[in-house]
């Protein structure tokens, strides 16, 4: 039934939410939901914090797809199965996607609770959607340069800290080594996730649009004298979700 709705409705725009992130829904009025598991290919996340379905809201009176949780790779899937999820947008005819995750900061300049637009990724999961196709796609641009400019648009009329930066994912689920931070850091990563890489691979790879927006939910291992705890990391998440409500509304 709400499959129905939601194929109806057309949707042209998808949003993501990752760890912690799902009450960005609560900033816009749901108009259908469909579990992941109710979907061919999709299964319900194993993960806390992400609820694992669809819903279907309004913003400016256009309808956008929202992902409440997504799969990953450390769950023991491959990143085909991990990324059932676009070729499910795209098939409903969605075109452009806004990936959200939680990170671990690197960069001096951020602070917790803050946002992170994704300029480029570094893909050190060892994998990809594509692995056995043999398509050669072009990643010189995952993250659209016009996206990014309307985001900072958005950010600087909100008066919302919004940083740029290299995201870099690692497979986990184990956080990183202080040493891994470091090198990361030499690598030129200015926050580090076990996410949203491969969907943006398999989002270009079908020719969708892409935007990236890290919550910055903790300093990554090393940075700071503390210990990383996946229920901080929701918890920081809850508390930061409604800037990037806002900021989803507004550049949307
Ligand atoms: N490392 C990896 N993944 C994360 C982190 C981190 O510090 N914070 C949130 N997701």
């Amino acid at each position: 039934m709400s499959l129905t709705l939601i194929n109806k409705a057309c949707p042209e725009t998808a949003i993501i939410l990752g760890s912690g992130l799902s009450g960005v829904v609560d900033a816009f009025g749901v108009e259908a939901e469909v579990a992941f598991a109710k979907v061919p290919g999709l299964s319900a996340s194993t993960v806390p914090g992400h609820v694992g379905r669809f819903v279907l809201v309004k913003v400016s009176e256009k309808p956008v797809l929202i992902a409440q949780g997504r799969r990953h790779l450390y769950e023991g899937l491959s990143a085909f199965e991990v990324t059932a999820s676009i070729r499910f947008m795209h098939d409903l005819g969605i075109r452009r996607v806004v990936l959200t995750n939680a990170a671990g900061a690197i960069k001096d300049s951020m602070e917790v609770g803050e946002l992170m637009l994704i300029s480029d990724h570094l893909n050190l999961q060892g994998t990809t959607p594509l692995l056995g196709s043999a398509q050669f796609h072009d990643m010189s641009e995952v993250y659209s340069a016009g996206w990014r400019q309307r985001f900072h648009q958005a950010a600087q009329d909100l008066q919302l800290p919004l940083h740029e930066g290299v995201y870099a994912a690692l497979l986990g689920p184990q956080y990183e080594t202080p040493a891994e931070i470091r090198m990361l850091r030499t690598l030129g990563a200015d926050a580090v996730g076990m996410s949203t890489v491969p969907e943006a691979i398999q989002a270009r790879a079908l020719g969708m649009e892409v935007a990236g927006i890290s919550m910055l939910t903790n300093w990554a291992a090393g940075l700071k004298p503390q210990i990383l705890d996946h229920a901080e990391v929701v918890s920081v998440g809850r508390q930061a979700s409604l800037g990037l409500a806002a900021l989803l509304k507004t550049a949307l």
